[in-house]
């Protein structure tokens, strides 16, 4: 079975609803006819009208966060319904700055992801080690910890909506991407771990991406790996002629 192949743009905290819109604009012409799923993921007051500009394309857009609630007294939360009728198609959950700046648990990633699903959002599970875990051997472990857990609230048929993102926190915007080989082999063992727990049909189905430094100069040797299934990009996807370009290298790997 050949898994589909994704450019994820993880805007962070950078662009307005105005530079959103500007530059959907600008990608739609690029891409004619992609092979590649292109989605993005502005801040939660750029959705509406990234997805306004991204309508007659086959650009979807989606959240960077989400609440693990419905509704209620939660200042500041955001909830799937909301991100639903603002035009998300999507959600990033447990990026390692969430994890790491807002005390994000792999409980209430679990939550998240579950809500995510249950409202029709799919997901991005973000999965990490530290540089000090991978050096102490410990990285396969606390990746499987991260997966096991964010998933255990899904039904194996709930488990088939999920996208998993490998981005390896010594290599979030460092400029030190993990090597294709090393990126491979952790990819490969994540995917053994989800057949160990899934079985083999979820575990070929299931998207990993890798994320974490890509750019146009090692895009094409992370991608063309068998397990890599695409990328999640912060920086590099900030400019539209690098994000375009990216995207192009990607489509080798489908074609
Ligand atoms: P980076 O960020 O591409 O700037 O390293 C990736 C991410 O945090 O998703």
């Amino acid at each position: 079975m050949k898994r589909s192949t994704y450019i994820v743009g993880n805007w962070k905290m950078h662009f307005t609803a105005n530079k959103a819109s500007v530059f959907v604009k600008e990608l739609i012409p690029l891409l004619k006819d992609v092979p590649v799923h292109v989605w993005i993921a502005p801040s939660f007051t750029a959705i509406e009208a990234a997805f306004l500009a991204a309508k007659e394309s086959s650009i979807k857009v989606g959240a960077q966060n989400m609440s693990a609630f419905l509704k209620g007294a939660y200042t500041g939360e955001v909830s799937p319904e909301m991100l639903l009728e603002a035009g998300a198609h999507f959600v990033i959950l447990g990026h390692s700055e969430r994890r790491q700046h807002f005390n994000e648990s792999n409980a209430m990633i679990s939550s998240k992801v579950r809500q995510a699903v249950k409202n029709g959002i799919r997901p991005i599970l973000c999965i990490g080690e530290t540089l000090d875990q991978r050096k102490k051997g410990r990285a396969e472990e606390v990746l499987e910890q991260q997966i096991e857990q964010g998933l255990k609230q899904l039904s194996i048929e709930e488990i088939g909506q999920v996208l998993i993102a490998y981005e390896p926190i010594w290599a979030i915007g460092t400029g030190m991407a993990a090597t294709p080989e090393i990126a491979e082999k952790t990819h490969h063992s994540c995917r053994l771990f989800l057949q160990a727990q899934y079985g083999e049909v979820l575990a070929t189905k299931i998207p990993i991406l890798y994320g974490g430094s890509v750019k146009l100069e090692n895009t094409a040797s992370l991608v063309s790996m068998p397990n890599i299934d695409g990328a999640l990009i912060g920086g590099a996807s900030l400019e539209v002629n690098v994000f375009e370009k990216i995207i192009k290298i990607t489509e080798e790997r489908v074609r």
